[in-house]
């Protein structure tokens, strides 16, 4: 993918060890950068999550949860939320199923959320129809108990000492599942998304 094309932290660009989940690359995304370094970043996923169909674990995901909760509204988050593309297609999905939700993103980045306001204007998603909260997702004070976590391209942002952190925030904090959708980092992927 584009944001793996990072230089090493201590400046080489020697060939990264593709068999190891985490090694010592900077995401381009999570340094420095201007709203429209970021915006283009993120649009650019968008269009890899639509060719690789990356929101079809989540709607499964969630039809799996609504099925076993009933009527209730369920809260569900997106952690490392982006632009909110996935909730989006997440609220339309909701929409034409008839499953209530209540939809929080959550993105340390505060680009993600104005991204995120601005795309739900041009998507004509209602203003507040979902909630975008810029913090760190293991520090966000979240306005209702969480039914749902999700997550999509964020898990390999975080080094294998986080990921754990990830997974017991999720086990603690959503009262009926958690799904992480991620990457798998190889030559090839990198190659094709260059
Ligand atoms: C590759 S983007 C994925 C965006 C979106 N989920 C998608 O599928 O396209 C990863 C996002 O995780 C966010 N992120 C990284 N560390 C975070 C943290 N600790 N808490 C919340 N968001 C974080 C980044 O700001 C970035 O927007």
């Amino acid at each position: 993918m584009g944001e793996m094309q990072g230089m090493r932290r201590d400046g080489t660009d020697s060939a990264p060890d593709w068999s190891r989940r985490e090694f010592d690359l900077a995401e381009w995304m999570d340094g420095p950068c201007s709203y429209e370094e970021y915006a283009r970043a993120a649009l650019d996923l968008e269009r890899v999550n639509r060719l690789t169909l990356g929101y079809r674990p989540a709607l499964r995901f969630l039809a799996r949860v609504a099925e076993r909760t009933g009527s209730a509204p369920l809260h569900v988050v997106d952690v490392g939320c982006g632009h909110g593309d996935g909730l989006r297609t997440i609220y339309r999905w909701a929409a034409r199923k008839k499953v209530p939700l209540r939809l929080t993103g959550v993105d340390i980045n505060p680009y993600a959320a104005q991204l995120a306001r601005e795309c739900d204007r041009r998507a004509g998603v209602a203003a507040g129809s979902i909630a975008w909260i810029t913090a760190n997702a293991f520090e966000a004070e979240l306005a209702a108990p969480v039914d749902a976590a999700i997550s999509s391209l964020f898990a390999h942002h975080l080094t294998d000492t986080a990921i754990v952190a990830l997974l017991r925030w999720n086990e603690a904090t959503a009262r009926v599942g958690w799904l992480v959708n991620d990457l798998r980092r190889s030559r090839r992927a990198a190659m094709g998304f260059k």
